[in-house]
C-alpha cells in the first residue's frame, strides 16, 4: 500500500511560549476586555509602523468598516476599489449603503491602476479604497494626487501588507486611514483581529468611540454620544498580538527568506511566473506565495495533482465582481476588468509560512513541475 505523505499546509501561524505567557497574564488578571493589554498592543504596533495613532479592532473587516464610516461615506456614494481582492474590501463599502465601483488593476503590481481609477471617477465618487494585494504597496502618491484633484478620501486596505514599505516608509505611517488584519494566515496573528492607523487625532477619537458602542471619552458607562458598534478587540487577542509584535522582524525575515527560496527553485520551471520584485519605491511584505501559471495550464488539474501528494494550494483570489451576490446585485459580467480576471484565472497560492523549510519547498516545486509537465 502506498504510504500517505505528510501534508504541507497552505499556512500555519508561528506561536511560542511568549504568547502563552502573555495570554496567561491576561487570564490571571481577570481583565479580559477594556484592560491594559489593548493599549499596550496599540502603542507597540504604532511604534513598529511609525503611525501617529493606532486603534485595535475585532478584525480587518470591522476596521475597514470603521474607516469607510469615518471617511464620511454614505448611502448613494461611490467608492472606487480593486476587483482583485478579498471580498471584505468591497463589502465594507456596502455596509454604509454605498456602492463599490471597480477599476482594473496593473498587470505587474496587481494593485489598482491609477489611470483606470481616474477614468472611473464620476460625480458620485467620494473615496478610493486601495488594496495592497499580496503585501505589495499601492501607488500611494499617484492615488493621493488623484484624491486631491477630485476631493476624494483615500483609504488603504493593508490587511495583507504589514511590514511593507512605500518610498522608504512603512505602510501605516503615511497619514491616511490604513487597516491591517491578524487572521492566523497573516504575517502576524491575534487569532482574529485588526488595527486601524491614522495621522489624525480626530479620526482616532472616532475610531475609539465607534468601536465601543459610540461612547465618547467623556461619557458615563451607559451614555452613548453617537451610534456605534461593538468592534472591540479583547485583551486576550491583544496579548497574542503583543507577543507576535515582539517577534515581527524575525517573522518577516523568515517569510522573505522562504519567498527567495521559492523564487530560486521556481526559476527553471517553465510555465510558472513569480510576483513582481521590489524596487526603490516598493518593498513587499510576504503574506502569501502566489505564482501565475502560463495560459493553457489547467489550474484545477495542478491543484488536484498537488493535493494527491499532500500539498495544499488554492486559486487566489477570485475576482470580487464575479462573486454570485455581486453579479446579482449589480449586474457585473465577465471580462469587465480584463487584467484582474486574466490574473485571477491563473494565480495559485502555494504553501507559505514563516517556518516552511527548504525540503518542503523543494517537494512543492517538484510536484508543480510534474503537474505541468
Ligand atoms: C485584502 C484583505 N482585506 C480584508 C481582509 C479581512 O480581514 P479579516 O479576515 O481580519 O476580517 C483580508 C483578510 O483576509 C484581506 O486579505
Amino acid at each position: 500500500m502506498k504510504q500517505a505523505q505528510r501534508v504541507i499546509p497552505l499556512s500555519r501561524p508561528y506561536l511560542d511560549d511568549r504568547e502563552e505567557e502573555l495570554v496567561l497574564e491576561v487570564l490571571r488578571s481577570g481583565h479580559l476586555s477594556l484592560g491594559p493589554m489593548v493599549p499596550r498592543f496599540e502603542a507597540a504596533f504604532a511604534g513598529r509602523v511609525r503611525a501617529p495613532y493606532a486603534a485595535a479592532v475585532s478584525s480587518g473587516t470591522t476596521g475597514l468598516h470603521l474607516a469607510v464610516r469615518i471617511a464620511g461615506i454614505r448611502a448613494g456614494d461611490d467608492v472606487i476599489t480593486s476587483p482583485f481582492s478579498f471580498v471584505a474590501s468591497a463589502n465594507c463599502i456596502r455596509y454604509e449603503g454605498a456602492r463599490p465601483v471597480f477599476a482594473d488593476i496593473d498587470r505587474q503590481t496587481l494593485n489598482l491602476d491609477p489611470a483606470a481609477v481616474e477614468a472611473a471617477i464620476t460625480d458620485r465618487t467620494r473615496a478610493i479604497l486601495a488594496v495592497d494585494m499580496f503585501g505589495y504597496p499601492s501607488e500611494l502618491d499617484e492615488l493621493r494626487a488623484i484624491c486631491e484633484r477630485h476631493g476624494l478620501k483615500l483609504i488603504e486596505d493593508a490587511c495583507e501588507a504589514l511590514g511593507a514599505e512605500y518610498k522608504g516608509r512603512p505602510l501605516g505611517s503615511h497619514g491616511h486611514l490604513t487597516v491591517f488584519a491578524f487572521y492566523p494566515n497573516k504575517q502576524m496573528t491575534t487569532g482574529e483581529g485588526g488595527i486601524v492607523t491614522t495621522g489624525s487625532a480626530e479620526e482616532l477619537e472616532l475610531l475609539v468611540s465607534l468601536r465601543n458602542q459610540g461612547r465618547a471619552d467623556t461619557d458615563g458607562w451607559l451614555d452613548h454620544s453617537r451610534f456605534g458598534f461593538n468592534y472591540r478587540q479583547s485583551d486576550v487577542h491583544a496579548a497574542i498580538g503583543v507577543a507576535q509584535l515582539e517577534r515581527l522582524d524575525v517573522l518577516l525575515s523568515l517569510r522573505a527568506q522562504a519567498a527567495a527560496r521559492y523564487a530560486e527553485l521556481l526559476e527553471p520551471v517553465d510555465g510558472v511566473s513569480t510576483l513582481l520584485a521590489d524596487d526603490e519605491d516598493h518593498r513587499r511584505s510576504w503574506f502569501v506565495y502566489v505564482v501565475k501559471l502560463a495560459p493553457g495550464i489547467k489550474r484545477d488539474r495542478v491543484i488536484e495533482r498537488l493535493e494527491e501528494q499532500g500539498i495544499q494550494s488554492r486559486p487566489y483570489v477570485p475576482c470580487i465582481h464575479l462573486q454570485r451576490y455581486m453579479r446579482e446585485d449589480y449586474g457585473f459580467r465577465e471580462w469587465m476588468f480584463p487584467v484582474a480576471e486574466d490574473t485571477s484565472r491563473r494565480t495559485l497560492a502555494l504553501p507559505f509560512y514563516s517556518t516552511i523549510d527548504r525540503e518542503d519547498q523543494e517537494r512543492v516545486v517538484e510536484a508543480i513541475r510534474n503537474a505541468i509537465a
